[in-house]
């Protein structure tokens, strides 16, 4: 008998189809999450599961499945998935690194962009047909070339992020729990600072650690404090690294200029006060969101999980 495998919401069709080939697949043609006791039920004989950032996949959903082998998720961040539990019970976890770090990268410089530059407030003056003569004052923001870019974790993303950086002429430096060795930073032109030094001589600080229980409020009202006046704070990594109470009293005070966040700490709820701040720009968790890349991700997920119920080692297991 074919292996079989869930996949909780909807993926791209030859994607599906690749699954179908191999496997019995149970799958949710919706583009909205399974509610909890529907993954249980429709767990409890599968050998796998894919699984997206929106399924919480906590231990009663584990132990549901008692012939799991395997719980993919299609996301480079698995913070949605009890893990250790997973790993305790011989269940491989998996992700989809590597194929969306460049997307996420790019979406990374289009926030910081749209911030310092006032474009969603200024496509929507445009929009509004309040363009009536060319302005000197109007929209002024603040030039990248000579400010200090402030990466807080170096890892893919946040690498990808530093090399993007040198096309703007600014100066990169990083923090990151461990130090990156002397060669990389030599090539990606980083320095390294500690935190607290990193948050208080940026212009731009931007997130880029997974979300554990070291980074959970790694920017706190402490954090906040400490950043220079002005200073634009930019998150497309996990919202919940961010005290998102401290970040609008920031905002509030104008102890920071202005932020740029795709991703929120009780996502999709927002801060109500953010909804209603001009020098924030906000995106519903986009990072990876090119055709090409989710369709990677999409398609390593599944690979992963046909690896794993066909008796082999997966490729990206965490
Ligand atoms: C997206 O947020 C991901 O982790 O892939």
């Amino acid at each position: 008998m074919k292996p079989s495998v869930l996949v909780t919401r909807r993926l791209p069709e030859p994607v599906l189809q690749k699954l179908k080939a191999k496997c019995q697949a149970d799958i949710n043609y919706e583009d909205t999450p399974l509610s909890k006791e529907e993954i249980i039920h429709r767990v409890a004989d599968k050998d796998g599961m894919v699984t997206l950032l929106t399924d919480k996949i906590d231990r009663d959903i584990i132990d549901a499945g008692t012939k799991l082998k395997v719980i993919s998720n299609v996301a480079v961040g698995y913070d949605n998935i009890d893990y250790h539990y997973a790993r305790q019970k011989n269940i491989y976890v998996t992700n989809t690194p590597e194929v969306l770090t460049e997307a996420t990268a790019d979406l990374t410089w289009a926030l910081i962009l749209s911030v310092v530059r006032n474009i969603v407030p200024a496509d929507r003056f445009t929009r509004q047909v309040k363009f009536k003569e060319w302005q000197l004052f109007l929209f002024l923001g603040s030039d990248l070339k000579g400010k200090r870019l402030g990466i807080i974790g170096l890892g893919r993303i946040g690498r990808a992020v530093a090399q993007r950086a040198s096309g703007f002429e600014m100066e990169v430096v990083y923090y990151d729990i461990q130090r990156a060795d002397r060669e990389l930073e030599k090539r990606l032109k980083v320095t390294y600072l500690p935190l607290d030094q990193l948050l208080k001589t940026s212009d731009i600080i931007t997130l880029h650690p997974p979300l554990t229980s070291q980074t959970h409020h790694l920017i706190d009202q402490k954090e906040f404090q400490l950043m220079k006046p002005g200073a634009y704070l930019i998150n497309a990594s996990r919202g919940p690294v961010v005290n998102e109470k401290a970040l609008v009293e920031a905002l509030k005070r104008k102890s920071i200029a202005g932020a740029g966040l795709d991703v929120y700490e009780n996502e999709p709820r927002i801060e109500p006060e953010l909804l209603a701040m001009d020098n924030v720009v906000l995106l519903p968790h986009i990072g990876s969101a090119s055709l090409e890349t989710r369709t990677k991700m999409a398609m390593i997920a599944i690979e992963n999980v046909l690896q794993v119920v066909y008796g082999e080692k997966p490729t990206n297991y965490v």
